[in-house]
């Protein structure tokens, strides 16, 4: 257990499967600079959860730089945080073979990532893919986590988490922080802009339905524009009977930092078209500064690979403590 003379930690991780999305930013990523000062955070590339579903090695390896520079464009320091990839760092897979031994199929089989995964790639519904969550688990307990600040959609991720973690630590005593999620109230879940019932994905292969992080202002007014909308002509905020107007209000609101009612009262009497325009101009400029940063970072492959280096040790240290702890627990000779 981290006994809490140090900062309480807090740990999340991006798959870099596909360019970073605004839905990634506004559910997680943005979140992740503000709670650098007040405690010890880890923010991972999780590389190794990407291989569930097929990857080009080369964009692979490019994409894992492309979201380190991101991490820091958007305002991480590698030296206050821990920036890291996950396969740099043996004691991930260590540790999850582990955890792996006490989970449930029953709790695995009721993953709806999984489920929605293996329909999409009805080809390739490998074992990495099921114990997916178990892998997630150990990224989280291995560095005695806190917190863990992430999208609506991997909350039953990290609940089965927590439940590994009180299981593991009733059998052998205190061994694992149980970890909490940290999702805003806004944010949480943004849709995607075509098929606003399905939510904003990076591997979605309709560059339409996503804005990514680092898109050109006139590509992300393009899509804006074209953002499907619903029947009627009020812009009010009614998720159920108006997905696509709401998700608009969201992204609008979240990214001005206001509510979506005093989102809703700003665009009162406001055609479709102009309201589409405002959010995409919102959105191009809470967007600009950070691709200008990103560019930057991305131009110098020396400094990440120093940055990565360094990183890794850092984590690395911590992790071999809870994993020694854990081998010492089962009884595997140290
Ligand atoms: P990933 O890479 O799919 O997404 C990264 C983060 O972005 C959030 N997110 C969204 N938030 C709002 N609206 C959306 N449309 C949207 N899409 C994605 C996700 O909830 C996530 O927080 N399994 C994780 C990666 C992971 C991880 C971890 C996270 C591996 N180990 C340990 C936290 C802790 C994933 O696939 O995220």
């Amino acid at each position: 257990m981290n006994t809490n003379t140090e900062k309480q930690r807090i740990f999340s991780g991006i798959q870099p499967s596909g360019n970073i999305t605004l839905g990634n930013y506004l559910g997680a990523l943005r979140h992740f600079p503000e709670l650098q000062d007040d405690y010890e955070c880890l923010y991972c590339i999780v590389d190794m959860h990407t291989l569930t579903v097929r990857q080009d090695p080369e964009l692979l390896k490019e994409r894992s730089y492309s979201l380190l520079s991101l991490y820091m464009a958007c305002g991480l320091d590698p030296d206050r945080s821990i920036l890291f990839v996950q396969s740099h760092v043996h004691q991930h897979a260590e540790l999850s073979w582990i955890l792996g031994c006490y989970t449930y199929m029953g709790e695995l089989n009721r993953m709806t990532q999984f489920k929605d995964k293996s329909a999409k790639h009805a080809d390739n519904i490998n074992a990495g893919l099921y114990t997916y969550p178990v892998l997630m688990a150990a990224d989280i307990l291995l560095y005695q986590s806190r917190f863990v600040p992430i999208g609506n959609d991997q909350k039953q991720h990290l609940e089965l988490a927590r439940d590994i973690a009180i299981r593991f630590n009733k059998l052998y005593g205190e061994t694992f922080t149980v970890p909490e999620p940290l999702i805003s109230k806004q944010g949480a879940r943004i849709m995607s802009l075509q098929e606003p019932d399905r939510k904003m994905s990076k591997s979605d292969t309709n560059s339409g339905n996503f804005v990514l992080v680092t898109e050109e202002p006139d590509s992300i007014m393009k899509k804006f524009k074209r953002a499907v909308t619903d029947s009627g002509s009020e812009v009010r905020f009614d998720p159920e009977n108006k997905p696509g107007i709401s998700n608009l209000l969201n992204i609008y609101a979240t990214v001005k930092g206001i509510t979506t009612e005093d989102a809703e009262k700003e665009f009162a009497g406001s055609r479709y078209g102009d309201f589409k325009m405002a959010v995409g101009s919102a959105v191009c400029d809470c967007l600009a500064p950070i691709r200008e940063k990103y560019e930057l970072l991305m131009s110098d492959r020396a400094q990440l690979d120093g940055i990565l280096g360094r990183n890794a040790e850092r984590a690395r240290e911590i992790a071999e403590i809870t994993k020694k702890d854990v081998y010492r627990r089962v009884g595997f000779i140290l």
